[in-house]
């Protein structure tokens, strides 16, 4: 998918041509209306002409919390453009778009592949001026204000396992990680039965960090046996809104996590590993891709590796732009070069994965969990956290907060103290309204839960997903109307389209988010979203379309009376006002 992109930054004008798409077609020796339905489906592709500098500004939750409509405001100020169109000259190309993965530097937008963040209407006018003389680039010129480190917040009270080394290490450099013990548990692990790997991964404890929980170890030993090809699949689609932490994961330790999938490689006998990363962590591609040459170099991947008798190696596919391709049947869909739709399950993909054959899929944080616990024990591992939920969490905090960023915490941190601790509180003079614990997909907290651990299973006996680890904190003159509208225009986007009840069930849910913004609802018509979302989840084929749920009965559970409020149409709420004529005027999705 990269190539098909940097295809559409080459050809100046951000667009795939009917021409160029006919000779990917001849190339790969597959039928054209296959290539049309691909890239279609994808956000990051386009057929139509857009122009040298395509502007994708983030509207999904922190950057909205953070005022993106004002950067909105901003950008089409100073170039005359609206959303879904081009400047005259060819230059600039203004687009919404979803999370880019960098929440903690909200508002932020992306221009081609460079990343621009904490934006303010001052800072649009110098950013855009700086691109007049620039020329379209392949590689991704990420403004400071993104930098991996400066993301992860610096306090001493963490308790830092996976964050250990970031700052440590030069991501770049092989032998700085080798330095710093980096590829001794591989080599431990290699001089171990692979059975006793897993024995081990299980008894840590360690449940998988990408959204479901689900216990790596026993993940591991599903993966089908006998001497068929089988695959390990790192999740990097990192697309919750709110979530950033595998991104600055994979930019400042990428050979931790090449390590992890090795000795899991070598655990349930797979002799090859694809890292699938969001097409928009250019950053994280480049520095895998350099992770990855360097430890071939070495012989620490390729045949033989570090001298034993075990093969393996690590190669980097790239999403398109589709949330749902952090489902892991999507992904593996994607990953064999069709539309990310989910598949039924069963069969789950340790028996037919990728290519139908045994595939293991984990999140980024799960698998550089491993060459920790291989190092230091189970019973280490599962020395902090909570008794189901072992081990540390990366909390990405975004919002409004004194500070933001990514923490590591014990599993079960509660959001008094992740909001006074770490991020050192509201700003002066705001007040607490309620905080979105788990992204888009997950829900609302108010003020009663503020001493709820937040780890894998105890959210869950309060209708809220842990998720990601994404806690997005909203003070009082945020709209719980306009909040939840924006959350409900995020799953219609997102649905793939594949099953009718998400299909029809998201569009339906956006409806009646904007009859509320439009203060057209009628009183009747919370109900109804509710007993939408309701066969949703008993009816869609994969989570996201089960999803919405959570968030439309956890904001009702505080703010039903607000709802009511927005039936009226005397009522005043300039931010549903904003975002009804921002977003949803002109063009793109
Ligand atoms: Fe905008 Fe994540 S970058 S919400």
């Amino acid at each position: 998918m990269l190539i098909l992109r940097d295809l559409e930054v080459q050809s100046g004008k951000n667009m795939l041509d009917i021409q160029t798409l006919r000779g990917v077609a001849e190339e790969m020796n597959i039928p054209e209306s296959d290539v049309a339905g691909f890239v279609g489906f994808y956000t990051m592709f386009n057929t139509k002409p857009r122009a040298k500098f395509l502007i994708r500004v983030c509207k999904s939750g922190p950057c909205h919390v953070m005022g993106s409509t004002t950067i909105f405001d901003a950008i089409q100020k100073h170039l005359g453009i609206g959303i879904g169109e081009g400047t005259k000259d060819g230059m600039f190309f203004l687009e919404k778009c979803e999370c880019l993965g960098v929440c903690s530097v909200a508002p932020a937008m992306m221009i081609n592949y460079d990343i621009h963040g904490n934006l303010t209407p001052k800072r649009i006018v110098s950013i855009l001026n700086s691109y007049k003389k620039k020329k379209p680039s392949l590689m991704e010129d990420c403004g400071k204000e993104v930098e991996g480190k400066t993301c992860v917040i610096n306090e001493p009270r963490q308790t830092k396992r996976l964050l250990e080394n970031i700052g440590v290490v030069d991501p770049l450099r092989i032998d700085s990680y080798i330095g710093k013990g980096g590829y001794e548990s591989l080599k431990k692990s290699l001089a171990m039965d692979p059975s006793k790997i897993i024995d081990t991964v299980k008894d840590s404890g360690l449940r998988g960090r990408g959204g479901a929980g689900f216990p790596a170890g026993m993940k591991w030993s599903f993966v089908g046996k006998g001497p068929v090809q089988k695959y390990v699949i790192c999740n990097a689609d990192e697309g919750e809104p709110g979530t950033f932490k595998d991104r600055i994961l994979m930019e400042e330790n990428p050979h931790l996590l090449i390590e992890g999938m090795a000795i899991c490689g070598f655990a349930i006998d797979a002799s090859l590993g694809y890292i699938y990363v969001r097409g928009e962590y250019r950053r994280s591609i480049e520095r895998l891709q350099v992770a990855i040459d360097q430890a071939r170099k070495k012989g620490i991947l390729g045949k033989n590796i570090l001298g034993s008798k075990f093969s393996f190696d690590v190669i980097i596919k790239e999403g398109g732009g589709a949330y749902v391709c952090g489902e892991e049947t999507s992904l593996i869909n994607s990953m064999e070069g069709k539309r990310g739709y989910p598949r039924f399950k069963p069969p789950f993909p340790g028996g037919a994965g990728f290519n139908n054959l045994p595939s293991n899929v984990n999140n980024v944080e799960t698998l550089m969990s491993v060459p920790l616990i291989i190092e230091k024990g189970a019973g280490w591992y599962k020395s902090v956290g909570q008794p189901n939920c072992s081990g540390t969490k990366l909390y990405c905090l975004s919002g409004k907060l004194n500070r933001t960023g990514m923490v590591e915490l014990p599993m079960g941190a509660t959001l008094k103290e992740i909001i006074n601790v770490y991020g050192k509180g509201l700003p002066k003079g705001r007040k607490f309204k309620f905080a979105q614990v788990g992204g888009s997909a997950g829900g609302i907290l108010g003020k009663d839960l503020m001493d709820l651990p937040l780890d894998i299973d105890q959210p869950m006996k309060q209708g809220v997903t842990l998720g990601s680890g994404v806690v997005l904190v909203c003070d009082e003159g945020t709209c719980s109307v306009d909040f939840l509208l924006q959350i409900l225009s995020f799953f219609e986007h997102e649905s793939c389209g594949q099953c009718v009840p998400c299909r029809v069930g998201t569009a339906h849910l956006h409806h009646l988010a904007r009859k509320f913004a439009s203060r057209t609802a009628v009183p009747g018509d919370i109900d109804l979203m509710v007993e939408k979302a309701t066969v949703m989840k008993k009816a869609s084929l994969c989570a996201l379309g089960q999803s919405p749920i959570m968030p439309i009965t956890t904001m009702l559970k505080y703010f039903r009376k607000e709802f009511l409020q927005h039936c009226d149409p005397k009522h005043k709420c300039p931010q549903c006002d904003r975002s009804l004529s921002r977003y949803y005027a002109g063009g793109g999705h």
